[in-house]
Order: structure tokens, then sequence, then C-alpha cells
């Protein structure tokens, strides 16, 4: 566990770093008495050789970590795996997805052929990637825009690049806000906007596993172009259900995680 910790604590301060919000609902838990759990952590990629979901996973790998199950997302051009710490099953999990790039246009196609081709091979080859965060430098607003209108997905890990999108509170560990709802009010008692697609809550008791999620803080992002707000990162709650087995659901559904991805969708704040 100790090397999957590292990689965490690494991987937590640049998340709060990029994102100061999602450390304000943190520190809300906190005050309200809560100790707060890690149910899994997500990120992004391609599915280049270079970049792709094996080259991601390999720190974790290496840290003990093991492959778990996998999932598509047709409509959204993704395929995604998750993997859990063989020894410690109540670890973090890692979720790991990356788009389908021979499914999309041939202008996005270009956009991140150019971006890879530019990325330096140590940054691959050291597994420095999961900590690189956006390796291309300062992006350009006309071409996030480009991206967008095709996947909301490619326009965020073309901005943000490799970092976690996001992390989940695990209520199955908190004390007094021990359901969905009640951390849902707590959420929006405190000004935070949650994610409603597909509903507040994705999932139910019966799919073994309930999720909600804050949509992303919108920050001001320097472009080429100049500084425009646009969504950053979020934090995601979750809550698991014993199966069968009376063993805690460890998986997840691909119908929810679907809406999840939505919390990054671009937005304007009143
Ligand atoms: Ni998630």
């Amino acid at each position: 566990m100790e090397a999957a910790q590292k990689i965490f604590d690494k991987i937590w301060q640049d998340y709060i770093f990029l994102n100061p919000e999602v450390k304000r609902v943190y520190d809300l838990f906190i005050h309200y008495g809560e100790q707060v759990s890690n149910d899994h952590i997500a990120f992004r990629t391609v599915n280049d050789s270079r970049v792709n979901i094996e080259v991601l996973s390999k720190q974790f790998i290496d840290a003990g970590y093991e492959f778990r199950g996998d999932y598509h997302f047709k409509e959204k051009h993704l395929y995604a795996k998750h993997f859990e710490l063989k020894a410690f099953r109540n670890a973090p999990r890692v979720f790991i997805s990356e788009l389908k790039l021979e499914e999309m246009s041939s202008e996005l196609q270009g956009v991140f052929r150019l971006l890879l081709d530019i990325l330096p091979e140590s940054k691959t080859k050291a597994s420095e990637l999961l900590f690189s965060g956006n390796v291309w430098g300062k992006p350009q607003f006309s071409i996030y825009e480009k991206l967008r209108q095709e996947s909301e997905y490619a326009a965020w890990l073309y901005v943000y690049g490799f970092r976690a999108n996001h992390f989940t509170v695990s209520i199955n560990t908190l004390k007094k806000l021990d359901s969905i709802q009640k951390v849902n009010q707590f959420l929006k008692e405190n000004g935070f906007l949650l994610n409603t697609v597909g509903g507040e809550i994705k999932g139910t008791p019966k799919d073994l596993l309930e999720q909600s999620s804050i949509k992303a803080s919108i920050g001001s992002i320097d472009f080429v172009e100049g500084a425009f707000d646009i969504p950053i990162t979020y934090y995601e709650f979750a809550r698991r259900y014993p199966d069968a087995k009376g063993e805690l659901y460890g998986g997840f559904i691909a119908q929810s995680a679907d809406k999840i991805f939505e919390s990054t969708d671009f937005y304007k704040k009143d």
C-alpha cells in the first residue's frame, strides 16, 4: 500500500493545486467531522500506444495493482479499464479510459497525432506520464472549441493532459452523511452544483453502486488567444453495496460512468 500511497499523494497534490475548489469540498467533509477515504481516481487518455491505458496503468501495476474489469462507452467512443490493489481491497480503485481515435474525425485524429509526435519519449518511457499534466504546452482556444464540438472528453484532455480527472469520496466510510441523498443535500446546501445528467444519483442499491458528482469548477485558463473560463476538474461521491457473497462490489457501472463523464462538459456559470 505504501508505494501506491506515494502515487496517490502526488496525484492529489496536483489535483488540489490545479483546482482549489476540490480541496474546499474535502475540507467541508472534514469540518463536518467526517473522515474522507478515496473510492477511486480517474484518468483520461487516447488509445495511442505511446500514452494508452497500458502506459498510464504501469505505475499502479508496479505498485501491486491488477486489472479487474473493462467497460465500453459506444456513443462517447471510449474504452476503460479498472484496477484494484491485490493485497488491500479497500485501497482506492483506479479507472483509466481512452478515446478510440480511429472512430473520430480526421481533424481530431490530426490534432492528437501532432500532439503525440511532439511528446518527448522520456515522458512515456519513464512512466512519468501519470504526473505530467498538459505535456504539449499552452493550448489554443480555437482548437479546444473545435474538439469540444466532437468530443468534450477530447477537449478536456487537450487542455489538462495526464492528471486526475476526479477523486471520489467513499460514502461507505462516512459516519453522519451515510447516504448518497444526504451527501447530495450537503453539497447543494454548500453551494455546489450537481451533475444532473441521468439524474442526481446514478445507479441504484440493486446495481450495487450509487454515484453522484458535482459539475467541474470553472476556472480561468491561459490559452494562446488569452484567458477563458472553462470547466476544470470535479469531485465524485460513491456508495458501494455488498454482493450476494457479502463482498462489497468493486466494479463500475458503464451506464452510470457514461453520465459521470459529462461532469466536465462546458457550461457557463451564472
Ligand atoms: Ni469516477
